[in-house]
């Protein structure tokens, strides 16, 4: 149940390492045998080199061999403590989506990602995300 992958994603914010905005991300990737996997944002002091959750999430799939097993995402933040509290929910920010996209091509599924907020989550698929994108269609 997707509920189940927000709550993951929740979870996963927990082990964000974010001293510099102190905005606690998780995500959470639902894969087709029904394991999840989890990531969280990881800061760096040179602030630019900072690795979103989400894109900590599929590199861990990609390097546990499961990232075409890939179908579905979750994603919360908020800050320390307040995680998935706001009204409004937090969508992937724009290099992340590209990186879904590239699970999205490889996989030939349009993903859909749980975007947490106080209420629950709303639902987007990338292609609502990201349309008219860029992808490994356009190197052939
Ligand atoms: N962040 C994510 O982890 N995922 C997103 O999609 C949006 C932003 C992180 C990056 C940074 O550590 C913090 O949230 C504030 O931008």
């Amino acid at each position: 149940m997707s509920q189940d992958l927000v709550n993951a994603a929740i979870a996963a914010s927990a082990n964000a390492y974010a001293p510099y905005s102190n905005f606690h991300v998780g995500a959470a990737l639902l894969l087709d045998d029904g394991q999840i996997v989890s990531g969280a944002n990881f800061e760096n002091a040179s602030y630019g080199m900072t690795l979103c959750a989400e894109t900590v999430a599929i590199a861990k799939a990609n390097s546990d061999g499961t990232l075409r097993k890939i179908v579905a995402i979750a994603v919360a933040g908020g800050p320390a403590g307040q995680v998935a509290a706001n009204d409004e929910a937090i969508t992937p920010c724009g290099r992340c989506r590209q990186i879904i996209k590239e699970v999205a091509d490889l996989t030939e599924r349009d993903i859909p990602v749980h975007c947490a907020h106080a209420n629950g989550y709303d639902t987007y698929l990338l292609s609502e995300l990201l349309p008219h994108g860029f992808g490994p269609a356009n190197l052939k």
